[in-house]
């Protein structure tokens, strides 16, 4: 059945237990920084999400051999038959991180050449720090109509400070890296924990990668990197995207691979709503329970170990119908509000001035037919859905897709009556 719109219902208390897949962000640059080495790699715990499947057609593409036994989530690629450094437009186009392929492929093979990407409905989001970061490393680069080229013979080692802890930009730079004689040093880095997952992988491949304070990564370029088996770590902004469902219906769940290291600040916030959020000792697993009437709350979005921008809309949503005013401002990304007139369509009680939200608690959301602009958004219409009278439909369903492998299966799995319909 062709998936065109997610059809959701108000739900009683979700209720249950569930495992969450590995993370997107963390096993899309994973796959594309298997490329540095040469050889068969093999990765567990991958989701079956669009954009895992988009980024097989890119590594496919280039020449990689891919073998996805989605069911299992093992993931093998075999980089030995490399024969194409272009990532071409139509791949591109439908996913942004597709530019996670420039380091590995430059630092691998000197050359590359990426569509631009352009920005999308969160963001302009330039690459500009990737490039300048290309170029001070020794690449060559060359501006077409449609396309960017990066060349280089050898990569050399260099000292930077971004402008921003960009995620991609720190990614990219780190995978370009690697290989290159001497010491790159990256300062104001990212220190996602999917970077960290990166620098876990490459370590694993023989990469010599040190943190230092403040946001420092130490690369010491080494002369090849091998295959490896790795295993990626489960999802933080699904684990987030399911605690807001549950939450909005007054529900209760458990999350035994949650990885609430990774999730301090939003378990807080969770708790400062006035729900009970209790975590394992081990770094790994919570249990949830919604408090029948929660507070509003106030953030702004910031890099980690900020409130990730990701889970943005989705608490908005649950905030809707929150006692009290909250206040959100977005500072990660400068278009990320697309969500609040769908949100105010239903009812919510909305005020957008310039980045921040202010959105005072209704009693009752109500159902319509919304339109999702990203893959977040159209997490937070799903929740808003769940809290709604009525019937909710939600078009832009290959957002949802893209981000999350079987979101509408595990929630159908709490008891949500939430599925995929086509019109
Ligand atoms: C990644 C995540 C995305 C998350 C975001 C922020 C993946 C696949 N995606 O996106 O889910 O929302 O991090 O946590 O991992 N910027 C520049 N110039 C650049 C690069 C970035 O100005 O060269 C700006 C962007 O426009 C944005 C900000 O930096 O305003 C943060 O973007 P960045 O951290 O790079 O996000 P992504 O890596 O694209």
């Amino acid at each position: 059945m062709v998936k065109e719109y997610l059809r959701v219902f108000k739900s009683a208390p979700l209720c249950g237990e569930v495992k969450l897949s590995g993370a997107k962000n963390a096993v899309l640059v994973t796959m594309a920084s298997l490329l540095l080495a040469v050889g068969r790699s093999r990765l567990h715990n991958v989701p079956a999400s669009f954009d895992v499947f988009n980024m097989i057609e890119l590594l496919k593409w280039l020449g990689v051999l891919v073998v996805f036994d989605s069911n299992a989530g093992v993931l093998d690629i075999d980089t030995s038959c490399i024969t194409s450094l272009e990532a071409p437009l139509d791949i591109v186009k439908k996913m942004r991180a597709s530019i996670l392929v420039m380091g590995p492929l430059l630092a691998r093979y000197g050359s590359v050449r990426i569509t631009q990407p352009g920005g999308d409905s969160i963001g302009s989001r330039p690459i500009d720090f990737h490039l300048k970061a290309f170029a001070r490393m020794g690449a060559e680069i060359s501006f077409f109509d449609d396309a960017i080229e990066a060349k280089a013979l050898t990569l050399s080692s260099s000292r930077f400070i971004l402008d921003y802890p960009s995620v991609g930009a720190t990614e990219n730079i780190l995978m370009a890296a690697v290989l290159a004689p001497g010491v790159t040093v990256i300062e104001n880095a990212a220190f996602e924990p999917e970077v960290f997952e990166l620098v876990a992988v490459l370590r694993k491949m023989g990469a010599l990668i040190e943190l230092a304070i403040p946001a420092t990564i130490l690369v010491r370029g080494v002369k090849q990197l091998e295959p490896v088996e790795y295993t990626v770590m489960p999802d933080r902004l699904e684990a987030g995207t399911l605690l807001l469902a549950v939450a909005a219906t007054g529900g209760e769940v458990e999350m035994p691979n949650a990885p609430v290291q990774a999730m301090s600040l939003f378990i807080e916030k969770l708790r400062d709503m006035g729900h009970l959020v209790t975590t394992g000792e081990s770094g790994l697993g919570l249990s949830f329970k919604a408090h029948l009437s929660p507070r509003a709350i106030s953030f702004k979005t910031m890099p980690y170990p900020g409130y990730p921008t990701d889970l943005q809309s989705p608490t908005m949503a649950v905030l809707s119908v929150a006692e009290g005013t909250s206040v959100i401002t977005e500072t990660v990304f400068d278009n990320r509000m697309l969500h609040v007139p769908a949100l105010q369509k239903m009812g919510a009680d909305i005020e957008v001035r310039g980045a921040t939200a202010l959105i005072k608690g209704v009693a009752q959301l109500r159902g319509g037919a919304v339109e999702a602009t990203d893959i977040r958004a159209a997490a937070a219409l799903a929740i808003a859905g769940l809290m709604a009278e009525g019937e909710t439909i939600v078009s832009g369903v290959p957002h949802l897709l893209r981000g999350y492998a079987g979101l509408d299966a595990k929630l159908r799995a709490l008891g949500a009556p939430v599925s995929f319909v086509s019109m």
